[in-house]
């Protein structure tokens, strides 16, 4: 009886899509941690799973279907094992999600996370499934931001924001996680506080759209200032902020990548297109030019910062003249990574009503066009570094080699090197000896 209990209390948790997904699971695995789940690596071994899902394009949830098809035997061998869906396509399908899924017990939106424990509770007692999805209430929104248990964590997420209120006509994000909202500055600070008191030595601040933070409930901190009250604490290391939109990327803001402060060289800013024929049709408040003017700012700026992008191939109406101008972007910008993808139309959106019309086989042709290039232009950046000293913020152990260590530069590229374990958590000085397309290997000096 006593092992069905303790299986009972392990959970399976797997997670689609972006950051802030990455952020909800560590805050589920942080609320049933207080109700005495642990985490299990093993699928067969758990009485709860979740799935953290993501609605972004069509393709992020054909998977979460085929995963969910794939976890009905588990579900029919124990009935009283229970299967959550969490996260965009919970909020986006509801109810429907039941109907389609018939051996799903709790749909939760991301709204409503922090219900998860007494939902679960609920779910058990009166034996049938649940659906919450109300993205409207504020009591608890900020509440619960619970951050993993284990220690050694060296870098941590932080919400700053939630939601958006931008519409760019292709994205489901409005509908899914909501109106625009700033979490209270002090909380946030009190946050990174708590993290650098656990060890933690650089925070990434996320949000749909952070450099709109305190536009609307920000207690009259707008992002910039508050990224200045969090270079105030003192023992953090590195800061970094993921994502913001080009068209709210104001002077006060690329002045704090002056260097010599704690923010990293380094902003992710998703220009979807160079036309600013199809950047209109996006909805997207800003040209070709305009975008190009803030990139030559930054890098007047800080002249070694690392600009990465997303960029959407395929577009309702992209012509290929409109693809040629999104490659001359790329080649003037010079990214130094980018995540392209083909448009997929989403429920609910204006780029639905528009023609489909660029045929599936030119969108994969333009997409791996776009792809060869980025994969150039980046390994000619890495290679460029080879032979250069940089400080490495030391994660933990190499995804691919087990015996090597990983860090990332200020600039976010990912180095692979040999060095011992008592490395991690360090800033550690290196010599870059390879640049590959993806990452750099280098030795400790
Ligand atoms: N189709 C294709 N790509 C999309 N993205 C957002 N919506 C869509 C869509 N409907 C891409 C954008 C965004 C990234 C997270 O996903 O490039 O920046
Ligand atoms: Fe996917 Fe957008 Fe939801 Fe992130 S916010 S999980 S990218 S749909």
């Amino acid at each position: 009886m006593k092992d069905i209990d303790a299986q009972k209390k392990l959970v399976y948790l797997e997670t689609y899509g972006c950051q802030m997904n990455d952020r909800d699971s560590e805050r589920m695995l942080a609320l049933l941690a207080k109700q005495g789940y642990r985490e299990t690596k093993e699928v067969g071994s758990a009485g709860l799973i979740v799935i953290n899902t993501c609605s972004i394009r069509q393709k992020a949830e054909q998977k979460v279907y085929s995963r969910l098809g794939r976890l009905k035997s588990w579900k029919q061998e124990d009935k009283t094992r229970l299967l959550a869906v969490a996260g965009c396509m919970a909020q986006q399908e509801g109810e429907r999600f039941l109907r389609r899924v018939r051996h799903v017990d709790l749909v939760l939106g991301p709204g409503e996370l922090f219900r998860l424990p007494e939902l679960l509770k609920e779910v058990e007692e009166i034996r049938r499934p649940l659906v919450a999805t109300d993205l409207d209430k504020d009591e608890g929104r900020w509440q619960d931001q619970l951050q993993p248990e284990h220690s050694g964590q060296v870098t941590a997420l932080v919400t700053v924001m939630e939601g958006c209120d931008n519409y760019c006509s292709y994205c489901i994000v409005p509908y899914v996680r909501g109106r625009e909202r700033s979490r209270p500055a002090d909380e946030i600070v009190d946050e990174v506080e708590r993290l650098v008191a656990k060890g933690v030595r650089e925070v990434t601040l996320i949000g749909q759209n952070v450099n709109s933070y305190g536009k609307k409930n920000g207690a009259g901190t707008n992002f910039a200032q508050l990224l200045d009250r969090i270079e105030q604490v003192a023992g953090l290391e590195r800061i970094r902020f993921i994502t913001s939109h080009p068209r709210d990327l104001f002077p006060d803001l690329t002045e704090r990548f002056r260097p010599g402060g704690k923010l990293c060289e380094h902003i992710h800013l998703p220009v979807q297109s160079g036309s600013t024929r199809v950047l209109k049709l996006m909805g997207r408040g800003y040209t070709r030019e305009e975008y190009l003017e803030k990139v030559a700012r930054l890098k007047s700026i800080c002249p070694d910062i690392a600009i990465t992008t997303d960029i959407i191939v395929g577009f309702p109406g992209e012509s290929e003249e409109d693809f040629e101008q999104t490659l001359s972007l790329m080649e003037e910008v010079k990214f130094d990574n980018s995540f392209s993808f083909k448009f997929s139309p989403r429920p609910g959106t204006r780029a639905t009503k528009m023609a489909d019309d660029v045929a599936a086989e030119l969108k994969t042709e333009r997409l791996i066009r776009l792809q060869r290039l980025q994969r150039d232009l980046a390994e000619k950046k890495n290679r460029g570094l080879e032979g250069r000293i940089r400080y490495i913020l030391v994660e933990g152990p190499s995804k691919k080699k087990a015996d090597e260590l990983c860090g990332r530069t200020r600039c976010n590229r990912v180095v692979n090197f040999v060095g011992p374990s008592t490395l991690i958590g360090k800033l550690v000085k290196l010599r870059i000896e390879t640049g590959l397309p993806n990452s750099l290997r280098a030795s400790v000096i």
